[in-house]
C-alpha cells in the first residue's frame, strides 16, 4: 500500500481509535473502487450458530459487495476461537456447515473466494508461536474487547486461549498476507495487535524487506439492529432473526417484537429504539430511508409497522433463502467447497510459513 494517512491522536472517549479508522476507511473505499486487485481481504466468524439479520446487514452483505468489486476474499470459519469462553464447541460440525451455507447463500462465490476453517490449516496455527513472542503480557492484558469478553465469559477461569486469541487472529490475517480486514468497532483492538505483530516481525526478522503487510481495518457503517426484545440482536440472546429462518417463523418473530404504545410511527432511534430498529430493518430491505418507511405507515400503528417489516424481510430474503435451501439439500457439495477452501488456505499458509522460517533462520 502506498498511501498512508497519519492517524489522529485518540481522544479519551475514542480509545478504540474509531474516528481515525473511519477516516482511513473512506480513503480505502476510494482506493478499492480504483484498483480492487491490490487488496486481499481476510474476515470471518466463530461457528456458534446460524447467522442472523444483524450479521447480514452489519458485515456479510459488505463481504459480497467487496468480492463483487473484484477484491480477493478469504473467509475464516474460526473453529478454534469458539473455545475462548466455553469448555466445548457445541454442535461444531453443524455450525461450521451452517456458516458455509450462509456464505454460499448470500453470494460468496467459491470460484473466486476461499472459505476455510482454522483447524484444517496447521501452518496458520504454527505462526501463533513466533507471533506470541512479539507481544508482551501487559499488551494482552490491556485489550478492551478481551476484557469485555472475560467479564461475560461462561467459564469460571480465563483460558490461555481467551487471553491470546487476538494474536491467533493476527495469524488468521497474516497467513495470507491480507491487507484489508472489514470489521466492526469491537474488533479494532485486535487489528491493532495484528498491525503490531506484523511491524515487529518485519523489524526483527525482515532484514530490510517486509514479510507481512500491516493490514488496514475497513470499518463498516454497520447499522445497529436490535433484537426482537429491544436489546442488541445476538445469537446467544435468542432475540435474532436467522438468515435461514422461514417466512412463517420470520412473521412470528416480528409479530412478537417489542414496540411501544404510541400509535404514530416515527423514526426516532434515541427516543423510540424498538420502533426505529424495525423501521431501519424494513428500510434496509427496501433500499429506502427509515423516515420514508415511517411516513408510509403514519398513524396506522405498530401492527401495520410489523406487517411492513415482515413483508420487506421476507421479500428481500426470498432469493437468499431459496439458494440456501438448495445448497442445504446437497451436503456433499457444501463439504467439498469447504475442503477445497481448506486446500487453498493450506497452500497459502505453507508458503508463508516457509518464508517465516527462512526469515527466522529455522530452515532445517
Ligand atoms: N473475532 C471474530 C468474531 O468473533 C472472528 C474472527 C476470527 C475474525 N479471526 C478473524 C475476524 C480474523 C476478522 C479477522 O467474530
Amino acid at each position: 500500500m502506498t498511501t498512508t494517512l497519519a492517524p489522529a491522536a485518540p481522544s479519551a472517549d475514542d480509545v478504540l481509535g474509531t474516528s481515525a479508522a473511519r477516516t482511513r476507511s473512506a480513503v480505502l473505499e476510494r482506493q478499492i473502487l480504483e484498483d480492487p486487485g491490490r487488496f486481499r481481504i481476510l474476515t470471518g466468524d466463530r461457528p456458534t450458530g446460524r447467522l442472523h439479520l444483524g450479521h447480514y446487514f452489519g458485515t456479510l452483505h459488505n463481504r459480497v459487495r467487496l468480492q463483487d468489486l473484484g477484491v480477493e476474499l478469504f473467509v475464516i470459519v474460526a473453529d478454534y476461537q469458539v473455545l475462548t469462553d466455553r469448555d466445548v464447541a457445541d454442535r461444531l460440525t453443524e455450525h461450521v456447515e451452517e456458516l458455509v451455507l450462509d456464505h454460499l447463500a448470500i453470494g460468496v462465490d467459491p470460484e473466486r473466494s476461499t472459505v476455510f476453517t482454522h483447524s484444517a490449516v496447521p501452518a496458520l496455527n504454527q505462526l501463533l508461536l513466533p507471533f506470541l513472542s512479539l507481544v508482551s503480557v501487559a499488551e494482552l492484558n490491556r485489550n478492551p474487547t478481551v476484557k469485555d469478553e472475560i467479564a461475560h465469559s461462561r467459564q469460571s477461569a480465563v483460558s490461555g486461549l481467551m487471553f491470546t486469541y487476538p494474536v491467533h487472529q493476527a495469524a488468521d490475517i497474516l497467513f495470507c498476507k491480507a491487507n484489508l480486514v472489514p470489521v466492526g468497532q469491537d474488533q479494532l483492538p485486535h487489528l491493532e495487535v495484528t498491525r503490531t505483530v506484523a511491524r515487529r516481525f518485519n523489524d526483527r526478522y525482515g532484514s530490510g524487506t517486509a514479510v507481512f503487510p500491516e493490514p488496514d481495518a475497513l470499518l463498516s457503517e454497520a447499522p445497529l439492529l436490535l433484537g426482537t426484545d429491544g436489546t442488541k440482536m445476538s445469537k446467544s440472546r435468542g432475540n435474532s432473526i436467522a438468515l435461514a429462518a422461514g417466512a412463517d417463523e420470520t412473521a412470528r418473530l416480528i409479530k412478537g417484537a417489542k414496540t411501544d404504545s404510541e400509535r404514530h410511527i416515527a423514526y426516532d432511534p434515541a427516543g423510540r429504539p424498538e420502533v426505529s430498529s424495525l423501521l431501519l430493518l424494513a428500510a434496509l430491505c427496501q433500499g429506502r430511508t427509515p423516515e420514508e418507511v415511517a411516513d408510509d405507515i403514519g398513524s396506522a400503528g405498530a401492527a401495520a409497522l410489523k406487517r411492513t417489516v415482515t413483508e420487506s424481510v421476507n421479500e428481500y430474503l426470498a432469493p437468499i433463502r431459496s439458494r440456501r435451501a438448495e445448497y442445504a439439500r446437497d451436503r456433499a457439495y457444501v463439504l467439498r467447497i469447504l475442503r477445497e477452501g481448506n486446500e487453498r488456505a493450506r497452500a497459502v499458509a505453507d508458503a508463508t510459513l516457509a518464508e517465516v522460517r527462512a526469515a527466522m533462520n529455522s530452515r532445517y
